[in-house]
């Protein structure tokens, strides 16, 4: 089985984090979060990926390679003008050749996709489209379905009144190759808004597929920081229950005194300082420094940061190389890389500071 990710979005939600460093290969528990994607995949017997960039993210194939140390094969198709989610895919059309599955490489899942594939085929879909409840649909695309799951309609952003189902696109698909001949060559295009709407005004078995399997769509900085709090707590099948306090890597040095209650994780090359204080769930990337008495509570910080004596940084995300300053206080903040906190500061909550701002 074929499957193609899309990592070729601009990624705005995630602004300061990106695009310094692209949203898949942003750090869940210290590792790029595609590995993740690409592992589940394999794990569901697709090693053949495809990964299609609307522009070079260098990091990428520099990371991930030919996909050998993951037991996968990868092939990288990169667009010369974004083509939208489904236009990528008809951008790679020539690798495509029998039943396949496409990902928004921006979404964490338990969802089992050889399921889902076989839901596809003993329906004789056209195109299968996972999907996933949510407490709020509101702000989501619905899909409504028969009972037999054939797609009844599409509901874009649903007033209160017409919501009748909280199940949303999941961003998993299954797609028969004839599909792509509904896709115009060489134009941007959705599938969300264009290609799933045109199938079904054509009448083509367009079929949906629950799974309230673990999901989240890690492309806001409120989802990403959840998204590593959930896998610390043990929520995805794919991280075994952590739940307890989880120290790892070499060359940390922690302070006898220093109190660290999990679940947290502390990469290589860490030291965390007398009185400092750690409440998970948090991550604490590769040479990062803690300073005596500052306070870490619900954070994920990334490598090579410093964090200065007192300093507290509560729900908040610290890019590489950011150094806050003794006494700064940071909350719900989200910091791009080579940020500079001074002394005392105190950035509004919710503040999101672009990459090597000074901050006073
Ligand atoms: P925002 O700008 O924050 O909305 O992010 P996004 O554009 O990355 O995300 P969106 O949810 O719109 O896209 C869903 C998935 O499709 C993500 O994994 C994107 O990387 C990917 N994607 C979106 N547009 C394109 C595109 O034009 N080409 C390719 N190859 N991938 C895309």
């Amino acid at each position: 089985m074929k499957a193609i990710i899309l990592v070729g979005g601009e990624a705005t939600r995630l602004r300061p984090l990106t695009p310094d460093t692209p949203k898949a290969m942003m750090p869940v528990l210290n590792a790029p979060f595609l590995g993740y994607v690409i592992r589940r995949l394999k794990s569901h017997g697709a090693d053949e990926i495809i990964l299609t960039q609307s522009h070079y993210a260098r990091a990428i194939k520099d990371h991930f390679g030919d996909g050998k140390s993951l037991g996968a094969k990868l092939k990288y198709v990169i667009e010369s003008v974004q083509m939208g989610t489904a236009g990528a895919v008809k951008n790679s059309e020539a690798w495509l050749g029998k039943t396949f599955l496409v990902l928004n490489g921006d979404v964490f899942t338990d969802l089992d996709d050889a399921a889902l594939v076989a839901f596809h085929q003993a329906k004789k879909a056209a195109a299968t489209i996972a999907l996933t409840p949510v407490a709020d649909p509101s702000a989501y695309g619905l899909i409504e379905t028969e009972a037999d799951g054939r797609v009844r309609r599409f509901l874009e952003k649903p007033r209160p009144e017409e919501i009748t189902t909280n199940m949303i696109n999941a961003g998993t698909y299954v797609l028969e190759p004839e599909v792509l001949k509904r896709i115009p060559s060489g134009t941007k295009f959705s599938f969300e808004r264009e290609l799933f709407p045109d199938l079904l005004a054509r009448g083509e078995p367009v079929y949906a597929y629950p799974s309230d399997a673990y999901w989240i769509d890690m492309g806001t900085p409120e989802n990403y920081l959840k998204l590593s709090g959930d896998l610390l707590l043990g929520k995805s099948r794919q991280c075994p229950s952590a739940k307890t306090k989880v120290i790892s890597g070499e060359g940390r040095r922690i302070h006898p005194e220093a109190e660290i209650k999990g679940p947290v994780l502390v990469d290589r090359n860490c030291t965390i300082a007398r009185k400092a204080k750690i409440t998970g769930p948090a991550v604490i990337g590769a040479g990062t420094t803690i300073g005596e008495g500052a306070l870490v509570d619900n954070a994920v910080i990334w490598q090579k940061v410093s964090i200065g004596q007192g300093a507290t940084v509560k729900n908040s995300i610290v890019a590489n190389s950011c150094r806050l300053d003794d006494g700064c206080r940071l909350e719900s903040a989200v910091l791009g890389d080579s940020v500079i906190v001074k002394r005392q500061a105190a950035p509004a909550p919710g503040s999101r500071i672009p990459p090597g701002t000074t901050v006073s």
